[in-house]
């Protein structure tokens, strides 16, 4: 047997000291340990299967164990999940951990649920975050982001040292579950190895004793380093691959657009991590999400992981997204995404299972069930079937085979896969692939060779109990190794069996679930199901004190519990119908209630268990209306406004005029900001030339002395990417006749819609530094100064955090908050003036308990061209509605935001550019499903 270099990496921290003000190096709980095979825990080889989840990104911390729940459902057996810096920090110094924010109850939460966390703090993270997780604030400091400058290291090391203690304590070594500490985040290029090494040092210093990765994109050709070995390098480098691309209005063309999708080795002597696997998109194009899904949808996730799993033996995986969510408030990083992040990942950002949960979870439970073997695996001879492609790899130790035959080509191929002495019939789909297992320990029972798949293969009341399964119709053959011949009993479908020198052969069609019952040969009994994919998928599995269970019939199995003679199930239904369990227990409760049953010919138990009640949602009636922009207004007192005085910034952005008017110079970070210029009309006046940035997506409005002047789109990204635009967002709006009258006051007023800043991905201050506001004012025809105050933001809201809530006024006045009272509005019309309005009604609500109901606000698309609505719900931003904005309509309101049991309040912000008709929006319900979180 061969020793793989094992490195026990507490025993790093232990030797190293630690730095001063280090906590105490205690006696591990667990120790963590790798060589170039997998990690290990406790010296036992564990296949990581992570799905990314980010909690910032679901501003309901119980609904976190939902997906948490259904994450761990799908077979992954960890969660990698950011940690978003600008989320938590408001300001320099400011740091809260409390509610939406708590991170510590996320760590919990992954505890209990039993899922091993990747911890991903940055301190950049990309991630279509607003600033790539960056502070607005940290334009401010001086010293090129993401490197070792020391004002942004100073900044930086404040992030951690406030998120690194709590990560610590829940490390494995500590009982917790975090496996993986993750610094920086694709930092390839403009890198800087003293940087890299002061994050681990830090990190260690803080505790950190869990193995530290970094992740790499996406293609060795464009790396500057691989942190791989020198200053900088991390223990465990591992890869990102993105094989489909991101152009999901071509879903149904794009194959590896990419590449391949194979993991690359970095290190010989660690395992190989495929850090973020594609599995969704971001909507780059205004596809909408449904196109993402398609992709990177089952024939992407049947093909280009498993092709990944066998070619590169990668023993670790991320997939990114697992769960997307939603950018509420301010999160969004503008120039990718909308307020939807779903992704198109396996679980709808209406928290809904999609048929490629369904693919993750054949192949999570096939990983968990065959982790003992594939955790060490070397790359072997393969079988070979004409017309298709095959791949194998073997453990040195048991034997076992793992053999890939995919089909590259679009059209369906048969063929015969030659392996050992037999000759199989095998038929696979355009685009398909399998990964199948020889020479196997399957539990009790020896698996010569299959052309199924593994779903999983469970111990179950001193049986085996094994479920394969292949595609509908698609000819199966699976042969078990016997002493003698045992009793073969077909208990349903069509089997057909042959024994010959110990071989017991099963011939089938994949179709409905067929059942067989092997029994003796010097073996315990079996009981094998032969199913379609689809009746695959129908199976959940969890464990329990007294071993697996498996689960048929419900929509999700959150957890078992073994009790004395009795099964405890938690587990959602979607419809009323039978279900059947396989236990060694002889009764069954799900969600606290008896379930009646009776035994059946294959063992288990039947039952039946009852679906979801309806949900009536109230009709949004009501509806009152203010106009607001009293900001335009000559005579609008904006004495306590700051004054825009500042000659420079350190933004490499040349502002356009003078005074600088970026924005965040007068720290105003997140969302509307309102400018006002003051001057004296000398009456020559005759434009305006305006210029702003906002990112994609924004836009700008302008009033002289109280008249609308119209509006101008924002500026757009200028980067690296794209060479800087010296005039990114101008407009030029002509000075009425006769408005301005010589020797008058002037008030210029301008409301900007500032959308998020700039990612870092390039590591460049030209792209993160990008300024907000206007960059650029000049009254044409006059010489006059004008004087510039700029007014954000209003305060920071303690609940919903310092990215909620913009500058606009019904936001500084508290019109969003479920207490203002409006009672004096009038009752709202059907049109809007050019600028902005708002909209405000309640309803109550009343939903059944005991049910998990998802619930959107539905606007009547196509989103409108003349006008943004940016929706509030008890004071959360939870939606931004408008075609410059995205394809999105339905928006969600998740259980705490949304009060599922009491009174609601919903206020809209309308900013018209031109006098539009509005829609107001409806509810509907997204999906439910009886059982749910609620009360766990
Ligand atoms: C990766 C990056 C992630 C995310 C993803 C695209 O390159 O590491 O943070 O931005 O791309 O969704």
């Amino acid at each position: 047997m061969k020793v793989g270099r094992i490195l026990l990496v507490l025993a790093l921290a232990l030797a190293g000291g630690g730095p001063a003000g280090a906590p105490a190096a205690a006696e591990p709980v667990h120790r963590v340990s790798y060589d170039k095979h997998s990690l290990m825990v406790d010296g036992q080889r564990v296949l990581v299967q992570a799905a990314e989840f980010h909690y910032f990104r679901l501003p309901s911390p119980e609904l976190w164990r939902d997906i948490l729940e259904k994450e761990k459902a799908a077979g992954f057996n960890a969660v990698s999940v950011y940690f978003d810096w600008a989320f938590h920090s408001p300001a320099p110094g400011v740091y809260d951990f409390s509610g939406v924010r708590d991170v510590d109850r996320l760590l919990r939460t992954a505890e209990q649920v039993g899922l091993y966390v990747i911890a991903r703090p940055g301190p950049y993270i990309n991630a279509e975050t607003s600033g790539g997780g960056f502070p607005g604030w940290l334009k401010l400091v001086p010293g090129r982001a993401r490197s070792s400058a020391p004002g942004y290291t100073a900044a930086y090391r404040d992030w951690l040292g406030h998120i690194n203690p709590i990560i610590a304590r829940h490390q494995i070594t500590r009982g917790g579950s975090v496996l993986l500490y993750n610094v920086e985040n694709e930092y390839a290029v403009n890198t800087d190895a003293a940087y890299m090494q002061d994050l681990q040092d830090t990190a260690r210093g803080h505790g950190i004793d869990v193995p530290i990765t970094t992740n790499l994109c996406c293609d060795a050709a464009s790396w500057t380093s691989t942190w791989a070995s020198g200053p900088g390098a991390v223990q465990i480098p591992g890869v990102d691959d993105y094989p489909q691309s991101f152009d999901c209005g071509n879903a149904a063309t794009v194959w590896g657009a990419w590449g391949a999708g194979i993991t690359e080795r970095v290190r010989d002597d660690v395992p190989v991590f495929a850090a973020e696997y594609q599995a969704g998109a971001i909507d780059v194009n205004n596809a909408g999400y449904e196109a993402c899904r398609e992709l990177t949808g089952v024939a992407y996730t049947r093909y280009f992981p498993k092709s990944n799993l066998i070619t590169s033996g990668a023993t670790a995986f991320s997939h990114y997204m697992g769960f997307g969510g939603t950018n509420w408030g301010w999160l969004a990083q503008p120039n990718d995404v909308y307020t939807s992040y779903d992704y198109g990942a396996a679980i709808t950002e209406t928290r809904q299972l999609t048929a490629k949960y369904d693919e993750y979870k054949r192949q999570g439970y096939f990983l968990h069930a065959v982790a003992g073997s594939l955790t060490r695996t070397d790359p072997v001879a393969a079988p070979a079937a004409a017309g298709l492609e095959t791949l194998a790899r073997a453990n040195p130790d048991d034997g076992a085979q793992f053999v890939l035959v995919r089909n590259p080509g679009t059209a369906a191929v048969s063929s015969t896969l030659d392996w050992g002495p037999y000759a199989f019939p095998v038929t696979l789909a355009g685009h398909d692939a399998k990964v199948l297992v020889g020479g196997y320990a399957l539990g009790g029972q020896r698996l010569v060779a299959s052309t199924s798949e593994i779903l999983t293969h469970e111990t179950i009341g001193g049986r085996d109990v094994a479920v394969l399964h292949g595609n509908q119709d698609a000819p199966g053959a699976t042969v078990l190794r016997y002493s003698s011949r045992p009793r073969v009993t077909v208990l349903e479908g069509q089997v057909t069996t042959t024994f010959d020198a110990g071989h017991l052969r099963l011939d089938y069609t994949h179709t409905g679930l067929a059942r067989v019952l092997i029994d003796g040969g010097g073996r315990r009994p079996l009981l094998l199901l032969l199913g379609t994919s689809e009746a695959a998928a129908s199976f959940w599995r969890a464990d329990t004190a007294a071993g697996p269970v498996l689960v048929r019939g419900t929509a999700l199995l959150r957890s078992a519990t073994a009790r004395p003679g009795t099964l405890a199930l938690r587990a959602d239904t979607a419809a009323a119908g039978p279900v059947e369990v396989f236990t060694g227990g002889r009764a069954v409760t799900v969600n606290g209630e008896r379930v009646p049953t009776r035994r059946t010919p294959s063992g288990s138990l039947l039952g039946r268990l009852p679906g979801p009640r309806p949900v009536a949602l109230p009709a949004l009636t009501g509806w009152r209306q203010h106009a607001e922009a009293p900001e335009a207004a000559p005579g609008f007192d904006d004495s306590r406004w700051a004054l825009a005085d500042k000659t420079s910034s350190l933004s490499p952005f040349a502002p356009l005029t003078q005074p600088v008017l970026f924005s965040d110079e007068y720290g105003f970070h997140t969302g509307s900001v309102w400018y006002r210029g003051r001057f004296t009309a000398t009456g020559g006046e005759t434009s305006v030339s305006l210029n702003a940035i906002t990112g994609k997506r924004g836009n700008y409005l302008v009033w002289l002395n109280g008249r609308y002047l119209g509006s101008a789109a924002g500026g757009v990204q200028a980067d690296s990417d794209a060479p800087a635009n010296p005039s990114p967002g101008a407009g030029e709006f002509a000075v009425p006749a006769g408005l301005l009258k010589p020797g008058g006051p002037a008030v210029l007023s301008v409301l900007v819609q500032n959308m998020g800043h700039n990612d870092d991905w390039t590591a460049d201050d030209n792209r993160f530094r990008q300024p907000r506001g206007l960059v650029g004012a000049r009254v044409n025809g006059s010489a006059a100064p004008v004087t510039w105050r700029i007014q954000g933001t209003a305060a920071i809201d303690p609940v919903r955090g310092g990215l909620n809530n913009g500058g606009l006024y019904g936001e500084r006045a508290g019109w969003t908050s479920p207490g203002y009272a409006d009672r004096n509005w009038p009752s709202a019309g059907t049109t809007v003036p050019a600028g902005v309005t708002w909209l405000r009604t309640a309803f109550q609500l009343d939903l059944p308990s005991g049910q998990d109901t998802s619930v959107v606000l539905r606007f009547a698309g196509p989103p409108p061209a003349g006008y943004r609505a940016v929706v509030y719900l008890n004071g959360w931003q939870l939606g931004q509605y408008g075609a410059e904005i995205g394809p999105q309509t339905d928006f969600v309101l998740p259980a705490g935001p949304l009060r599922q049991n009491g009174r609601n309040t919903l206020a809209i912000a309308v900013i018209a550019t031109s006098p539009s008709s509005v829609t107001t929006p409806t509810q509907a319900v997204a999906g439910r499903q009886r059982g749910g979180v609620q009360g766990s």
